[in-house]
C-alpha cells in the first residue's frame, strides 16, 4: 500500500518536472514506462557508465557521443573510474546543467538511491541501462540484453563443450561469477545454473572445490585478477593431484580469459571455458578453439535502443517495453534485447559485419 502510494506521488512528481519543461502535461500516471510529456529536441542527456571493466563500456561511450550527437541532443558521456561515489558526484553535477534523461549503467545499482530520487523530483526520466537500479522505486526504465537468458546460453554451452571435449560424464567443473554489487551478475549465474544444478543433482557435473554459493564464486569488481587468484588458489588446492579440470564456468571473456591463464600457468590442459561480450581477445580464442564460447551482445544494438526511447520521451510518447524486471521495490519496465551464443561453429556468421571484429573475422572467415 505503502509502495503504491509512493509511486503515484513520484510519477506526479515526474510529471509536474515535464510539464514544468515543455508547457504541456501527459495523463499517464503509471510510475513506470512513463516517458512524460516530451521534452526539448536538443535537451541535455547525462550518460553514466561505470568502470571500464570490459569492452563493451569503453564501446559505448563513443556509441552514445555519436548517437546522441546524430540524434540533435546535447550530451554528457562519463566512466566513474574511481568507483560509487565518482558516480553519485556525477549523476548530481549531471542534475545541475539540467539534464532530461539519465542513461545511467550503475556500478552498484542500489547505491544511487538519493541521486535518483533527487532526479525525479526534477523530472528527469531515468533509464538503467544494462544494468538495472535496484532498491529503487526511482526508474522508469530498463534497457538490457535478457541476462538470465545469457546464464542459460552459458550454462547450456558448459554442457555441450564437455559433452563434444571431454569424454562422457562426469566431469569436473568450478564456477566464477560477476560482481555481487552488479545486480547483472546474479541474474547471470541464477541463469546459468539453471541449466547446471540439475547436472550436479544426477552426479554428471562435479565441482570438486565444493564452492557452488553465489557468495562464494563472485569476482569483486569484475577483476581479472582475483578471479585468476581465485582460481590459482583452487587449482593449487583441489588439482594439483592430477584431478582432471574439466570446465569452469566464466559470466564474461575477462574473466574466462584469467580462468584460462590460471588452468595454462598450472600446466593444465586447456578447460571447456564460457564468456560473454565477444571481447576482441576472446572472439580469436574462440575461433582458434581455446575458448569455448562467448555471448554476443552487440552494444551498438543497445545504445541504438537506448537512443530510440529518448527520442520516444522526446516526443512524449510512452517507452516501449517487452518485459518487467523486479528491482526489490517495483517491476521496472524493462525493453529486452535477445543474447546470441556463439561457439566456434557459429562465429562466422555471427561476427559478419561487426566493424570492431573484423580483424579478427577476416583471419578464420
Ligand atoms: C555487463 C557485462 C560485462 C560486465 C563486466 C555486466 O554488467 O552486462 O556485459 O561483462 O558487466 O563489465
Amino acid at each position: 500500500m505503502k509502495k503504491t502510494i509512493r509511486l503515484v506521488a513520484l510519477a506526479a512528481t515526474a510529471l509536474l518536472g515535464a510539464a514544468t519543461l515543455t508547457g504541456c502535461g501527459d495523463d499517464n500516471d503509471n510510475g513506470g514506462g512513463d516517458a512524460g510529456g516530451g521534452f526539448p529536441a536538443d535537451a541535455l542527456i547525462g550518460v553514466s557508465l561505470p568502470q571500464q571493466t570490459s569492452e563493451n563500456w569503453v564501446l559505448a561511450e563513443r556509441l552514445f557521443e555519436n548517437g546522441l550527437r546524430d540524434a540533435g541532443f546535447s550530451y554528457v558521456v562519463q566512466f566513474a573510474n574511481d568507483g560509487v561515489t565518482e558516480q553519485q558526484n556525477q549523476i548530481d553535477a549531471m542534475i545541475e546543467r539540467g539534464a532530461r534523461v539519465f542513461a545511467i549503467g550503475a556500478i552498484d545499482g542500489a547505491q544511487l538511491g538519493p541521486q535518483l530520487e533527487r532526479a525525479h523530483s526534477e523530472g528527469i526520466l531515468i533509464i538503467a541501462y544494462d544494468r538495472n537500479l535496484t532498491a529503487t522505486t526511482n526508474v522508469d526504465l530498463y534497457v538490457a540484453f535478457d541476462n538470465f537468458q545469457v546464464g542459460v546460453y552459458q550454462g547450456t554451452a558448459l554442457l555441450q563443450g564437455l559433452e563434444e571435449l571431454k569424454g562422457s560424464a562426469p566431469w569436473n567443473i568450478e564456477l566464477i561469477a560477476g560482481s555481487a554489487d552488479d545486480a547483472n551478475a546474479l541474474p547471470f549465474f541464477n541463469g546459468a545454473m539453471s541449466v547446471l544444478q540439475p547436472a550436479i543433482d544426477a552426479g554428471d557435473l562435479v565441482v570438486v572445490s565444493g564452492q557452488t554459493e553465489f557468495g562464494q564464486v563472485s569476482t569483486d569488481g569484475w577483476l581479472a585478477a582475483n578471479a585468476q587468484n581465485r582460481m590459482d588458489t583452487i587449482i593449487a588446492g583441489f588439482y594439483d593431484d592430477g584431478t582432471p579440470l574439466d570446465g569452469i564456468l566464466s559470466p564474461n571473456d575477462t574473466l574466462g580469459r584469467a580462468a584460462l591463464t590460471a588452468a595454462a600457468s598450472a600446466g593444465l590442459p586447456n578447460p571447456v571455458v564460457t564468456g560473454q561480450d565477444a571481447e576482441v581477445e576472446s572472439v580469436r580464442l574462440v575461433f582458434e578453439g581455446v575458448q569455448f564460447q562467448t555471448i554476443y551482445k552487440d552494444t551498438r544494438a543497445l545504445v541504438t535502443e537506448t537512443i530510440r526511447q529518448i527520442n520516444l520521451a522526446q516526443g512524449g510518447n510512452a517507452f516501449a517495453t517487452n518485459d518487467v524486471v523486479p528491482n526489490g521495490e517495483i517491476d521496472v519496465p524493462t525493453f529486452f534485447l535477445p543474447p546470441i551464443s556463439v561457439t566456434q561453429t557459429n562465429a562466422c556468421a555471427a561476427f559478419e559485419g561487426d566493424p570492431i571484429l573484423e580483424g579478427v573475422w577476416s583471419d578464420f572467415c
